[in-house]
């Protein structure tokens, strides 16, 4: 995996989306096209002070001039927002980096989203991909009202009559239930904050769906304030060295420290930047990013761990 390429981009429109959501229309200053994308895909932005916060494309992949983001103002966050709901007017300049999707179309007989407030954002493309070929595709949108969903005009026309409302202010609170018994080949998409997230689960887990089924993008990481860090060893496939990983470093730390060049950017187990391939070993996940099929031989070595020692396909 190689580090991303980061762009210097102009705000070319903003807007609110809804009160608390701007709507960011980005250009190239000069390149009349910008790196290609697929349905899903996130780009990270880069803030003044080095933090870099992920945003989904929510915009129409054909349309190469543009990148459309939407950020959700966090007043109770640690600044990001703010700062880009204050800095992003038209005219300013984003460094945002060339695309990456860990959250792409399945090959599935049937596809339901269920997307909560500004977890639309990855949706939109998504369903609307799906939606203009024809294939059988339910989406569900939560937010608390019609006038508090972000999206609600451009998800609404992509989608049609597939699309079910669910707003809580107005009578209509979701039930996780709505997606319906497991059917062979079907896939479950949700977006959105980590209590719907859990919700969907327990719902489909009880309807049938089995969890290879169900591909989830968190907001952030759930982590465990329980977790006891334990040592363990990491071996490198390629060279054969054994690096000692203490409780209190990550494994990303110590392959740094041993000159192992890893690439990076939310260091939360969000972005899926420093995910690597592993051979054996039991390891401890602690990403939200990697899927539960993939666990079986993909790591994210910013958060997740090893109980004893693992191979690194590095
Ligand atoms: S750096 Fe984002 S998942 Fe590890």
């Amino acid at each position: 995996m190689t580090a991303r390429v980061v762009m210097k981009l102009r705000v070319e429109a903003a807007r609110l989306a809804t009160p608390g959501v701007l709507h960011l229309t980005l250009v190239h200053a000069s390149r009349p096209e910008l790196p290609a994308w697929e349905p899903g895909a996130h780009v990270d932005l880069r803030l003044p002070d080095g933090r870099i916060r992920q945003y989904s494309l929510c915009g129409d992949p054909q349309d190469r001039r543009t990148y459309q983001i939407a950020i959700k103002r966090e007043d109770a966050g640690r600044g990001a927002s703010r700062w880009a709901h204050d800095a992003l007017v038209e005219g300013a300049v984003a460094h945002v980096s060339a695309p990456r999707n860990n959250f792409p179309i399945r090959e599935a007989a049937r596809h339901v989203f269920v997307l909560g407030g500004i977890g639309v954002t990855p949706g939109l493309p998504m369903a609307h991909s799906l939606a203009a070929e024809g294939a059988d595709v339910a989406v569900h949108f939560c937010a608390r009202s019609a006038a508090d969903a972000p999206l609600l005009a451009e998800l609404s026309a992509a989608c049609g009559d597939r699309l079910s409302t669910w707003f809580s202010a107005e009578g209509r609170r979701f039930d996780p239930r709505a997606v319906g018994p497991y059917c062979e080949g079907a896939c479950l998409y949700v977006c959105g904050p980590q209590r719907l997230l859990d919700a969907v689960r327990d719902a489909a887990d009880a309807l049938g769906w089995p969890e290879t089924s169900i591909h989830a993008e968190a907001f952030q990481a759930t982590l465990d304030e329980n977790f006891k860090p334990e040592p363990f060893e990491a071996k490198l496939a390629s060279t054969g060295a054994t690096l000692h990983v203490p409780a209190d470093r990550s494994l990303l730390e110590v392959l740094r420290d041993h000159g192992v060049t890893m690439p990076s950017s939310c260091e939360l187990g969000v972005c899926g930047s420093c995910v690597c391939g592993y051979r054996d070993g039991v390891v401890i996940h602690r990403d939200a990013v990697i899927s539960v099929a993939d666990r079986q031989d993909r790591i994210a070595p910013c958060v997740s761990r090893a109980r004893v020692s693992v191979t690194l396909d590095l």
